[in-house]
């Protein structure tokens, strides 16, 4: 018997489209199913200054598939050379949704991230005097400290130290991969919000290294235990509004994800919803998924509820999807679960 799951169109609130042939490449597959992303400001080099962004946001309009209904949200880069001027006249002028802090070398790309965050002070106050949000990738970058640690520690050091200095900011914690991390929003005030992506929500760290290592499961952060894995599906499937859905969809060449030194990212845009259908049917959760795609992020960024819905179809059979995608010479795999699914969006 086919059931369908008929919700208010997603967003995607934190995304990956990179530049030209792979922007290309991928771009139809967030459009087919979300009306809005953020996008991820991590080119090379990185999107820093207003002009940018609006250069940026063109190429993504040039590259939209023919009648897609889709809108680019742009982010800036900080760096510690970010000037609060450029940027409140971008956010002024609704070029930009919000700012994005990476950690210097956390993760892809993220060479001009921040190393002092004292330098950055100015540009946070600024922000939160004028309500534009930061995104921030919450993971220390020190050495010394074990990669699975990364997130609970960037807590501790970072992020409380900064909300406490700035405490009219609003921040997003972005793929949020542990208890820590769900425990630390639900202390917070309303100020305070988080995304979750698809492969954390379905994978621990067993699926990418018990049996073989397997690298279109290796992302930043990294998945964690089992346990922190439960406590994020808890967090999603709640209905508490803090919680939505940003899948980092991070498409590379397959043959830089197969290779000695794997790059980091899952490639989730065009199975993103049929996976979370899964996932929260699997919870027992369903009704709770549209306000994790659909109505938690635009509440927290301020911004309306869709008015175009998506339908979601469960057949009775497992449903197959592309393995990868084109993209030139250069195919990208597409995320798979390991496990059936039964949901498709169209
Ligand atoms: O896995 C990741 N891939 N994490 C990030 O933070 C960046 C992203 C990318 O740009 O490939
Ligand atoms: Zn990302």
């Amino acid at each position: 018997m086919t059931q369908t799951l008929t919700l208010a169109r997603p967003d995607d609130w934190h995304l990956h489209l990179r530049d030209g042939a792979m922007l290309k490449a991928v771009l139809p597959e967030t459009t087919r199913h979300f009306a809005r992303a953020i996008i991820m400001p991590n080119l090379v080099p990185p999107v820093v200054t207003g002009a940018d962004a609006r250069a940026y946001k063109a190429r993504i309009e040039a590259a939209l598939p023919e009648g897609a209904h889709f809108t680019p949200l742009m982010t800036l880069y900080l760096t510690e050379e970010t000037d609060p001027e450029d940027l409140a006249a971008a956010y002024a002028a609704g070029l930009i949704t919000a700012v994005k802090l990476y950690p210097a070398g956390a993760t892809t790309n993220s060479a001009s991230g921040v190393a002092d965050f004292a330098r950055v002070q100015p540009v946070l106050e600024r922000m939160a005097e004028i309500g534009c949000p930061l995104c921030v990738h919450g993971e220390v970058t020190d050495r010394s400290i074990d990669i699975f640690d990364r997130e609970a520690v960037f807590i501790d050091r970072v992020l409380d130290p900064i909300r406490r200095a700035v405490p009219g900011l609003r921040v997003i914690m972005e793929h949020i991969t542990t208890k820590d991390g769900v425990d630390y929003v639900r202390a917070s005030p309303e100020n305070l919000g988080a995304t979750l992506t698809v492969q954390h929500l379905m994978l621990d760290r067993n699926d990418m290294l018990v049996g073989g290592m397997r690298p279109h499961y290796y992302c930043l952060p990294i998945l964690k235990r089992r346990d922190h894995r439960d406590a994020l599906l808890a967090a999603a499937t709640s209905g508490d509004a803090r919680f939505f859905l940003g899948t980092d969809s991070a498409p590379h060449p397959t043959h830089a994800k197969e290779s000695e030194c794997c790059s980091a990212g899952c490639f989730t845009a065009p199975v993103a919803l049929a996976c979370l259908a899964q996932t929260f049917e699997d919870a027992g959760a369903l009704a709770a998924l549209e306000g994790f795609t659909s109505r938690h992020g635009p509440a927290f960024y301020g911004l309306p509820v869709n008015s175009e819905t998506l339908t979601l179809t469960r057949s009775d059979s497992p449903v197959h999807f592309p393995a990868q995608i084109a993209n030139g010479a250069d195919p990208v795999t597409v995320f798979t679960p390991g496990r059936p699914i039964y949901w498709s969006a169209p």
